[in-house]
């Protein structure tokens, strides 16, 4: 890789000067691995003090990289990333949907999405705290008083044929362990994992009250899941996605990412008003699996959730982006 310190082997004369070069570089530069573990879509330097500064490329967002860059971010950099950029997000060879789109978000100071967004264009919609549609789209006279927040995710896998189940409470644990240690998000926020061969639930819950400011967000955490998956990881020389449940891989198949916000969607459809909590965004994974969009319906008594499937919403169908 271009930018690893003196790994090829130096003429002599250049050997004598390498102490001073060492030194004129400052030392920190042959010590410090100046990347950005959490975020490879960044660009890092060493600032005036040693210090290793990240930006995220497409924002130029200085990023915390001791934790996860926020999605919108993220999507930006994704998008904004010419194609053919070396080493940055390897390109998957399966098709990949992106539901309602990929587009180039507006992020705020913090890096989370703009409650209104554009995609530089003068056709505007509101989205929530995953940057996800819930509106009509609109022109650039639409209001979107506020972010509404995604306070549950609901992130449903099917595993590739395995000769026998996995154990329930390994998976348990293997999942609440990856959350943890790979998206460093705090374990109260994973709710529940569900499984019933070949099907993985996991539950992300977190609303506004329960969140500190240190705290990893769900939607990035989700994110951050969702490429990891696809054999996209967003972090840096980590290596592959590699998931084991006692030893045993857990090859995912097809990935569903259902999005409950702390408000009812807006959409002006009939058919999606009473009761629907969430639109849902479909990531189609590995296998060019049959496209769908899904919605939930939250069942606030019995708290279960009731899958949908609603063809009219033509317009969140999208083909592969890309
Ligand atoms: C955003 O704009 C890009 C480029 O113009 C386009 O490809 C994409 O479909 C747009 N996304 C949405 C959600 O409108
Ligand atoms: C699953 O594994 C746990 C220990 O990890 C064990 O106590 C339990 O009996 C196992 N369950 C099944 C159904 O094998
Ligand atoms: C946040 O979640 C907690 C625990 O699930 C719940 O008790 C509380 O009412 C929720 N707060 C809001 C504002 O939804
Ligand atoms: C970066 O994130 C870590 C973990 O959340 C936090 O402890 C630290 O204060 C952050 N650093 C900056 C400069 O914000
Ligand atoms: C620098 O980081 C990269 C990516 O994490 C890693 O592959 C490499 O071994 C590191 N080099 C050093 C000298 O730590």
């Amino acid at each position: 890789m271009a930018g690893d310190p003196g790994l090829a082997l130096p003429s002599r004369p250049l050997l004598l000067l390498l102490p001073v070069l060492l030194a004129v570089i400052g030392h920190a530069a042959a010590q410090h691995n100046c990347t950005c573990p959490t975020n490879k879509m960044t660009v890092c330097e060493l600032d005036g003090r040693g210090r290793c500064l990240c930006r995220a490329l497409g924002s130029n967002f200085e990023v915390n990289c001791s934790t996860l860059t926020s999605k919108c971010l993220l999507l930006k950099a994704r998008v904004s990333a010419p194609k053919t950029a070396r080493g940055l997000v390897r390109p998957s060879e399966h098709a990949i949907v992106d539901n309602d789109g990929l587009y180039n978000p507006d992020c705020d100071h913090d890096g989370r999405f703009k409650a209104r967004q554009c995609n530089q264009t003068s056709e505007c919609w509101c989205v929530n705290s995953v940057g996800v549609r819930r509106t009509d789209k609109g022109d650039q006279n639409l209001r979107c008083d506020e972010l509404v927040r995604t306070h549950h995710i609901l992130i449903d896998l099917r595993h590739r044929p395995v000769a026998r189940a996995f154990n329930h409470s390994d998976l348990d644990y293997e999942l609440r362990r990856l959350f943890r240690d790979r998206y460093r998000l705090h374990p109260r926020f994973v709710a529940a994992v569900h499984y019933e061969q070949p099907t993985i639930q996991i539950e992300l819950a977190q609303n506004s009250s329960q969140k500190t400011p240190g705290d990893v967000d769900i939607a990035d955490a989700a994110y951050y899941f969702e490429r990891d998956v696809k054999g996209e990881s967003l972090f840096q020389g980590r290596g592959d996605f590699d998931m084991r449940v006692r030893g045993e891989p857990l090859d995912v198949e097809r990935t569903l990412i259902y999005y409950l916000d702390e408000k009812p969607p807006q959409f002006s459809m009939k058919r999606l008003t009473a009761g629907l909590i969430a639109v849902i965004v479909v990531v189609v994974v590995a296998l060019a699996a049959c496209i769908a969009v899904l919605v939930i319906t939250n069942r606030r008594r019995s708290g279960k959730y009731k899958k949908v499937e609603i063809k009219e919403l033509g317009e969140l169908r999208k083909e592969p982006s890309l």
